[in-house]
C-alpha cells in the first residue's frame, strides 16, 4: 500500500515557504511485533515546528513530525485493536502511520476513549496546547483575583484557553492579537479588554491605556515587539511566563533586539520564568481532567480552524505562522 508523506526538501534560510517540504509517496512497511498501523484522520500544525526545520534538527528527506489522531486499522500489539483511536505527538505529516505505542514520554501513543470529546480535540484544548495553557497559567503565572493578566497570541490555540483559565481564577484579562475578528472572539470568550497589536502606533502606550494599574501577569506567546510593549508596563511583583516566541521564530539570529526590560524588571521586582509543557507531562491526566470538566460545563470554549486534505499541510502551517488562523489550526485528512 502507498503512503503519501510530507518530507523536508530544504532547510529554510529565514522565512519558511512551501518549497521547504515536498510530498512523496512511499510503500508502507510491514508491521513488526508490537506495532500498530493507523489511518491518520487529523494533523496539527504548531509554531514549535518552525525550529524543527533548522539545520541540525531535521535532515533533508526526513518525515515532518507532528501531532495527529487516527484510527487503528491493523494491530500487532496486545493492547490495541482495530477501531481504536490513537493520538500522539509524532504521527507525522502522512496518511498512514506505523507506530510503536510503547515508546515512553511525550512521544507515547495514547488511546482515546470514545465519548463526547471530538477526537481532534486531542490536538488542541484536550491536548498539548490545552496543557500548555493550563500548567503555564496555573503553575507559573499564578493569577490572583483582581490581577490584570495580559495574554499574547490571545485568540490562538494556547492563548484562548490561557485567557479563560485566568478568568476562572478571578483575574481581569486582556488579550493581544493581530486582527479585529480575533479580538471579537476573545470578547466572546469573556476577555475584559483587547488590543490589536497591528493597528496600534504606540503599543506600549496602548498597554498602559488598557492596564492603568500595570500588568500583574504576562502570559507571553509571541516575544518580539508585543513582549517589549507589555514588559514596559509590568506592575510591582508581577509574574511573566515565557511560553512562546512565534513573533521571532523566523528571525532567531536577531531575537535579542528591542527594548531591554532589565531596568523594569528590577524596579517591579517581577519574576520571569520560561515554560516547557513536557516538564509537566507527568501531570497530563490531571490537566486533561480539569480541562474536560470545564469544557463539559461550558466554562471553557474553543475554536478550531480546519483545512482539508493532506495537500494543505504546508499552507496550513504557513497561514498559522502569518496569523491567518482563527483558533487552533488543524488539517483534516
Ligand atoms: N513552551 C511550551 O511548552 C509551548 C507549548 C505549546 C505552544 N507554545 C508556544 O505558544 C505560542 C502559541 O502557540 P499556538 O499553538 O497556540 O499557536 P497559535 O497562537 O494558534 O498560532 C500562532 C499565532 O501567533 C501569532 N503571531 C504570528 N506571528 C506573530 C508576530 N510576528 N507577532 C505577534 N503574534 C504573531 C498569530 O496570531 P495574531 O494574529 O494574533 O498575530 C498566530 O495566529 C507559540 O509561540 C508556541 O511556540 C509553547
Amino acid at each position: 500500500m502507498k503512503n503519501r508523506q510530507w518530507v523536508l526538501a530544504s532547510h529554510p534560510k529565514q522565512e519558511v515557504d512551501a518549497t521547504t517540504w515536498k510530498l512523496v509517496e512511499q510503500d508502507l512497511p510491514l508491521l513488526a511485533a508490537g506495532q500498530i498501523l493507523v489511518r491518520v484522520r487529523w494533523l496539527s500544525v504548531d509554531p514549535y515546528m518552525r525550529s524543527k526545520l533548522n539545520q541540525g534538527a531535521m535532515r533533508i528527506g526526513d518525515l515532518m513530525l507532528g501531532g495527529g489522531v487516527g484510527e487503528v486499522v491493523q494491530s500487532n500489539h496486545a493492547e490495541w485493536s482495530v477501531g481504536d483511536i490513537a493520538e500522539g505527538l509524532e504521527l507525522g505529516w502522512q496518511e498512514w502511520a506505523v507506530l510503536n505505542p510503547d515508546i515512553p514520554g511525550p512521544a507515547r501513543v495514547n488511546k482515546l476513549v470514545a465519548g463526547p470529546i471530538a477526537m481532534q480535540s486531542a490536538l488542541s484544548w484536550y491536548g498539548m496546547p490545552g496543557l500548555t495553557a493550563y500548567f503555564a497559567m496555573l503553575e507559573i503565572a499564578k493569577p490572583q483575583p483582581g490581577d490584570t493578566v495580559v495574554v499574547s497570541a490571545a485568540a490562538g490555540a494556547v492563548g484562548q484557553i490561557a485567557g479563560q483559565i485566568a478568568k476562572l481564577a478571578g483575574a481581569r484579562v486582556v488579550g493581544i492579537a493581530g486582527a479585529d475578528m480575533k479580538l471579537a472572539w476573545c470578547k466572546t470568550l469573556g476577555f475584559d479588554d483587547t488590543i490589536n497589536y497591528r493597528s496600534e502606533a504606540d503599543l506600549a502606550g496602548a498597554v498602559a491605556r488598557v492596564c492603568p494599574q500595570g500588568v500583574n501577569v504576562f502570559f507571553d506567546c509571541t516575544g518580539g515587539p508585543v513582549h517589549d510593549a507589555v514588559m514596559a508596563n509590568l506592575a510591582l511583583r508581577s509574574r511573566v511566563a515565557i511560553v512562546g516566541k512565534v513573533a521571532v521564530a523566523n528571525k532567531a539570529a536577531h531575537e535579542d533586539l528591542g527594548l531591554r526590560a532589565s531596568g523594569k524588571l528590577i524596579a517591579s521586582r517581577a519574576r520571569v520564568e520560561g515554560f516547557v509543557v513536557y516538564d509537566w507531562w507527568h501531570r497530563r491526566e490531571e490537566g486533561l481532567r480539569r480541562l474536560a470538566d470545564w469544557h463539559a460545563t461550558g466554562a471553557l470554549k474553543f475554536r478550531e480552524d480546519v483545512a482539508k486534505g493532506i495537500g494543505e499541510l504546508p499552507n496550513a502551517f504557513l497561514r498559522m505562522m502569518r496569523g491567518e488562523n482563527l483558533g487552533k489550526q488543524l488539517v483534516e485528512l
